[in-house]
Formats: structure tokens, sequence, C-alpha cells
């Protein structure tokens, strides 16, 4: 049995939905990360195969206001799961972010894994952070993967696409960052390319993204040019835009460590993965 944290999370959600009865989904409010003594309970009487960990504090504009509430969830509540993982001798598989990468658009070519990171703001700092506790334990496997869309949680924030569909039909024009380059990555790619790991034995940090890199605006253009939606939309910069957090000018991951698998599942292209998810949302998805 393998324990997945966030399970009512967009990419929890997923796994647990793949794995079956071979998951046991861990969410608020009965599984906190914050209660430390709690998770080391639950996860002591379940004695997981593996955890999975895809809990995180993700509101990345308001971790800017809740530093503490999100290095506890984030920091904390991870360096717990390692804590247990390591009793229990299990792996632990951490799903963190490109938005350790940094830095600025001069940067230009993909990071590798084993680049120098450069987390800018509370949530990035936050992740990496998280990324230490879990390496910390030599099971471990680190994925850094970017801009998820999927089907949504039960509580889910929402994400990109649905956001730019549901502001598009409201006939309004938009405006949307051009100067963050990075590859937006649909769950179900990501979620097989992590259980496939998971069984590797491989342990280690992977980048795991849809191929391709795109920003904000293109990735929003391609969107309505899939669903033929005629919407205005203005490119704008970053700093026009204006949000609390800083956000990675150029977080292109390069994902040739994980393609050296030959047998590894798929990662297509952005546009093709955005294809993916628009007709799977037209079958009833959600
Ligand atoms: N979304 C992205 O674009 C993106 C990109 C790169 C990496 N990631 C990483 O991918 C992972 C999954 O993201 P996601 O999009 O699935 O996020 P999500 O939909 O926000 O799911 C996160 C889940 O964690 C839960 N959670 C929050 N605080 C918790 C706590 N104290 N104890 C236990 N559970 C708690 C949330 O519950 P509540 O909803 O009730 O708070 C939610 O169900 C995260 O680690 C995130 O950092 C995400």
């Amino acid at each position: 049995m393998i324990a997945v944290t966030g399970s009512n999370g967009q990419f929890g959600g997923e796994l647990c939905r793949r794995l079956g009865e071979a998951a046991i989904g861990l969410d608020l409010p009965d599984f906190d990360l914050t209660d430390a003594d709690g998770v080391r309970q639950r996860l002591s009487e379940l004695r997981p195969e593996a955890i999975i960990h895809a809990a995180a504090y993700t509101a990345v504009d308001r971790a800017e206001d809740e530093p503490d509430r999100c290095f506890a969830v984030n920091v904390a509540g991870t360096a717990t799961l390692a804590e247990v993982a390591r009793q229990l001798g299990c792996p632990l598989v951490y799903i963190s972010t490109d938005y350790v990468f940094g830095g600025d658009a001069t940067d230009s070519e993909p990071h590798r894994e084993e680049d120098a990171v450069f987390p800018q703001g509370v949530y990035a700092r936050s992740k990496y952070e998280g990324e230490l506790r879990a390496g910390a334990w030599e099971k471990h496997y680190i994925v850094r993967t970017c801009g998820l869309y999927g089907r949504l949680g039960p509580c889910s924030p929402g994400n990109f696409v649905e956001t730019m569909i549901r502001l598009g039909k409201q006939g309004r024009p938009l405006r949307v960052v051009d100067d963050q380059w990075c590859t937006p990555s649909y769950v179900p790619h990501v979620a097989a390319a992590v259980l496939y790991l998971l069984q590797s034995g491989m342990y280690g940090t992977f980048h795991v993204v849809n191929g391709g890199a795109t920003t904000w605006y293109r990735f929003a253009r391609e969107i309505f040019r899939q669903l033929a939606l005629d919407v205005k939309i203005e490119p704008i910069t970053t700093a026009e835009y204006g949000a609390k957090a800083p956000r990675p000018a150029f977080s292109v991951l390069d994902t040739s460590k994980y393609h050296r698998f030959a047998d590894a599942p798929a990662l297509p292209h952005w546009k093709d993965a955005l294809k993916e998810y628009l007709q799977e949302r037209e079958r009833g998805m959600r």
C-alpha cells in the first residue's frame, strides 16, 4: 500500500485514481502535516510500502504573508515524513517545483537536476528546504515539475487552464504575462512518470515536465486557439502584473535524466498535452 499525501488536491487525487486500492489517501482535516505526532502515529499504523508526498502549502502569493504556516507545512511537514520513511525503511517521493530556479530571463538553457538553485520568495524557499529534508533520507525521489493542470480536487484552488477558460468566456480582454518561460504540465503525464520512477528503484532528483517551453501568454493563446474561443489577449510583463511573490523568469526544466529510462512513460509536447486535457474535459472529466 502506498500512502499519498495531498490526496484531495490536483496531483495527489490523480495518483490515488491511478493506484486505486493500492493507495491510502491522506489529507486535511484528518491528516495535518503540521501535527507531527499525528502524522507519525497514522503512518506507523499504516506501515506503507512507500510515501508519495504531494501535499503542500501551494498559495504562492499568500505565502508571503504567512511564511510560518508555509514553512510549517512544506518544510517541517516534509521533515516529519522523511523521519517516518526512514523508520519504516520505505521510499519517500517529494513533489517539488520549478520555482527552485529563480534567476532572470537571461538564462536560456533548460535547468538540469544538478544546477544551482535560486529559490525566490517564501513558497519557493519552503519547497527547496523541503527538498533538503526529503533528501536527508537516502531512499528519496525529488520530482520537480511545473504549472500543473488536471482534474481539480474538491478543495483545489483551480489551475491556469480553467482560469483562462472562465475569464475568456466572460468576454473581457485579458492581459497575461509573457516574460516567464516554463513548461506547463498535464497532471496524468507527470503522475504516470512519478509512479514509474517509484518502481524503478533509482533514487534521486528528477525533472518531469511536458516537452517544449512557453510563456503564460502563449499558453493562454494556445488554449483559446484549441477551443476556437475568440478572446482578446494582450501580453504584459511580470512587473505589470504585479503579483506579490516573485516568479522565475526562466524555469524550463531539462528532462534528459528522466528520458534515460528507455521505457519511461512519455512526456508529450505541451501543446499535445493541452489537447489531451481539453479532450478529456470535453468528455466530461469534470
Ligand atoms: N500546482 C502547480 O502548478 C505545481 C507546480 C509545481 C509543483 N507543484 C507541487 O505539486 C504538489 C501538488 O500540487 P497540487 O497542484 O496538487 O496542489 P493542491 O491542489 O493545492 O493540493 C495540495 C493538497 O495539500 C493539502 N494540504 C495543505 N496543507 C496541508 C497540511 N497541513 N496537511 C495535510 N495536507 C495539506 C491541501 O489541502 P487544502 O486544499 O485543504 O489546503 C491539498 O489537498 C505540491 O507539492 C506542489 O508544491 C505544484
